[in-house]
């Protein structure tokens, strides 16, 4: 490949997956307007009032406020409004709404989840292609209640990037439903799930978003990360992830959504393939 090709290639990757959150966000998502007027004004207000106090407790000039108008725009033009708000308000978020569930921990959903991924059984291979790249996972455990009794009809959606940290259906040239299912488990909530350890994901750089990152001298990067919906009739639907121990930015995640309950340490697989890791799930009432 020519260096002109695969400069190509990457600036597809990146506006790709920025417009492609954009549209399935608009797509996907139940964006219904039942928030009453004393609410918007409520937070809108306060959201206002903190924009002004960081104007005058850091005396912007008009400079910046130019700088920011034309970043704010390139923001929509690149499609980044998802990209944005997951990687920097997401987490709070996430912590108010999640903050009286006993169970598993929560965190953030990100931009890249995709509704009605193919269902497989309880001991499934994800979809992949042949001679996907990475180091073989076998993650494994169990769906239970606070009690500890098994859930049954537990259902397991799971979706990762691949070893190069891209995601199906964001990024071109990747089988539609590539590391990604709707898992069932089994009566006594235990699943098997054969894959392979994603690589690291970096926020695109050739965005409105990697501006803000070089600008401000940031760092682009997400440790590597499984993301899940464990869900079950009875039960309060659980968005998480879960990292990988010792893994790069799992100290220093730009989306802040990394939580020490949600850190795996996969041990060498009983068969030499690759690694094996048992984490159990632990659903709240609805
Ligand atoms: C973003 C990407 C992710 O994979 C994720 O888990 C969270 C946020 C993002 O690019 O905004
Ligand atoms: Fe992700």
């Amino acid at each position: 490949m020519t260096s002109t090709s695969t400069e190509a290639t990457a600036e597809a990757t990146a506006a790709a997956s920025g417009a492609s959150a954009t549209e399935r966000f608009q797509r996907d998502k139940q964006i219904t307007a039942t928030v009453s007027q004393e609410r918007v004004s409520t937070l809108a207000t306060d959201l206002l009032t903190a924009v002004h106090d960081v104007v005058r407790r850091h005396r912007a000039t008009y400079e910046e406020y130019n700088a920011l108008k034309a970043w704010l725009i390139r923001v929509g033009e690149d499609g980044e409004w998802p990209l944005f708000l997951d990687v920097w308000v997401e987490h709070v978020l996430e912590e108010v709404v999640n903050s009286s569930r006993e169970g598993t921990k929560g965190t953030i959903e990100g931009p890249y989840y995709v509704p009605r991924a193919p269902s497989l059984p309880a001991d499934a291979d994800l979809p992949h292609r042949e001679g996907e790249r990475g180091t073989p996972l076998l993650f494994q455990g169990q769906v239970r209640d606070l009690d500890g009794r098994p859930v049954p009809a537990a259902t397991i959606e799971v979706w990762h990037a691949d070893d190069e940290g891209y995601y199906s259906q964001f990024a071109p040239g990747i089988p539609e439903w590539n590391l990604r299912a709707s898992v069932v488990a089994d009566g006594d909530g235990t699943f098997r799930i054969r894959t392979i350890q994603p690589a690291p994901y970096q926020i695109p750089t050739d965005g409105a978003c990697g501006a803000l990152i070089t600008a401000a001298g940031w760092h682009a990067w997400r440790p590597a990360h499984l993301h899940l919906k464990v869900s079950a009739p009875g039960s309060r639907t659980i968005t998480t992830q879960l990292y990988f121990a010792g893994g790069q930015h799992v100290d220093d995640d730009i989306a802040q959504a990394v939580k020490p309950e949600l850190v795996l340490t996969p041990q060498p697989a009983a068969d030499g393939s690759g690694h094996e890791v048992t984490y159990d799930f632990v659903l709240d009432p609805a």
